[in-house]
């Protein structure tokens, strides 16, 4: 049984959990987003020279909450570490000293360190300490960037490929500075008179930087320095494409992982086999709608059709509305008469919605004939029901 402590430390994990939603968690997120901004930026100003004596006291003040709300925050997410679902079946100071080696364990430490040292000396910090904490509590905005995981998954996904295109970069970096060195040395010994030197040179053509600090004046160097130009555009090139391939596919996966997910809540689909299964995962879109929004409107044309994984939508029928809930599905009439929507549809509380687009509705309609059979035979159903409720309404 849950005791007081462990449920309050479940609640409080719960907040503080970067993918929680819950209102409380916003609130945590958007504080913790405040208080970062407000801490950085009285770090930076306090670096500026000459500043009034009570401006310094007053940032100096800033920082000190600043970082005492850090520590409080790193103690309290030490505390409720034991919580998380990957710790399961630790001990709760295992699941502590585990919390602590992560990422985010790391982070709060660096934040924290010298945080205490601020605390400690309350009075005036010393200029470094204070460029130092501009340095770590930065990192800490990384945590409230969702995509970071993502990023980190696109790089160990395409680390080879990667790798590969920097093995090209460090040729071409020691062969244009070699090339380069041995051109220049005579004409220009103090720029180009050793390898390392080059090298310098290299770097900041290849990376299309230029700060124009060295330039070779030899008909051969002028020719390396265009090749180094034109390769650095196409190393650059080439890691953009990798990277942005990776996140197309990466956002593929989730998409997918996302839709399967959902897809188990609405019984006409877990009753097709898994191969059959997974062909209309691929084809189908999850979108979250709020209470009141409307989804279908009456006579507009039909583009697609709709399954309920969560929550509840009305049907607005001139006779009697009609409450669809999860596993129903709508929006097939004008897919399979061809004609414009019958009703108009509106979400009564916050729904997920699986789409499945007109086009990939017809291509299934000829893969999975039980599927559209089932719905052609529900669209029937209503049909009579529509006709059976109009001609009581003409009488
Ligand atoms: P469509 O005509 O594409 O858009 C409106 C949708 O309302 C329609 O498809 C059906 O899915 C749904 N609908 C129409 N009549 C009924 C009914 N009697 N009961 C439940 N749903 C209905």
């Amino acid at each position: 049984m849950a005791t007081p402590a462990s449920s309050a430390r479940a609640r409080t994990h719960d907040i503080l959990r970067h993918s929680s939603f819950s209102p409380a968690a916003q609130r945590w997120r958007a504080f913790h987003l405040v208080a970062l901004g407000v801490g950085l930026l009285a770090v930076a100003l306090s670096s500026i020279d000459r500043l009034p004596d009570d401006v310094q006291r007053s940032l100096t003040a800033t920082i000190v909450v600043v970082a005492v709300v850090f520590f409080v925050e790193f103690v309290v997410r030490l505390w409720v570490a034991p919580e998380a679902l990957r710790y399961a079946g630790m001990s709760a100071t295992a699941a502590r000293l585990r919390w602590a080696c992560s990422v985010d364990g790391l982070i709060g430490l660096l934040a924290v360190v010298p945080a205490l040292v601020v605390i400690v000396d309350t009075v005036r910090v010393g200029r470094e300490v204070d460029a130092i904490l501009c340095l770590l509590w930065v990192l800490k905005l990384g945590l409230h960037a969702p995509a970071m995981g993502t990023l980190a998954r696109v790089i160990s996904n395409e680390r080879a490929t990667l790798a590969s295109v920097l093995i090209v970069f460090v040729i071409v970096l020691v062969m244009a500075a070699t090339a380069t060195h041995l051109f220049e040395r005579d004409v220009q010994p103090d720029l180009f008179g050793d390898i390392p030197s080059a090298l310098w040179w290299a770097v900041v053509t290849l990376s299309t930087t230029g700060y124009g600090d060295m330039v070779p004046h030899t008909v051969g160097g002028k020719m390396v320095g265009s090749v180094v130009m034109v390769s650095g555009i196409l190393v650059l090139a080439l890691m953009t494409g990798i990277l942005a391939t990776g996140f197309a596919e990466e956002e593929r996966r989730r998409e997918y992982l996302r839709v399967w997910e959902q897809v188990t809540r609405v019984p006409m689909f877990t009753e097709l086999g898994t191969v059959t299964l997974s062909e209309i995962v691929s084809k189908l879109r999850v979108r979250h709608y709020p209470a009141r929004i409307v989804v279908v409107r009456r006579d507009e044309p039909g583009d697609a059709m709709f399954f309920i994984s969560g929550g509840e939508v009305e049907v607005r029928l001139p006779h009697q509305p009609v409450r669809l809930g999860q596993g129903g599905f709508f929006g097939e009439m004008a897919l399979l008469d061809r004609l414009p929507r019958s009703a108009t549809i509106v979400t009564t509380q916050p729904t997920t919605l699986l789409v499945l687009y007109a086009s990939d509705f017809y291509e299934i309609a000829s893969h999975i004939p039980s599927l559209v059979e089932a719905v052609e035979k529900e669209a029937q159903r209503r049909r009579l029901q529509n006709e059976t409720a109009m001609k009581g309404d003409l009488r």
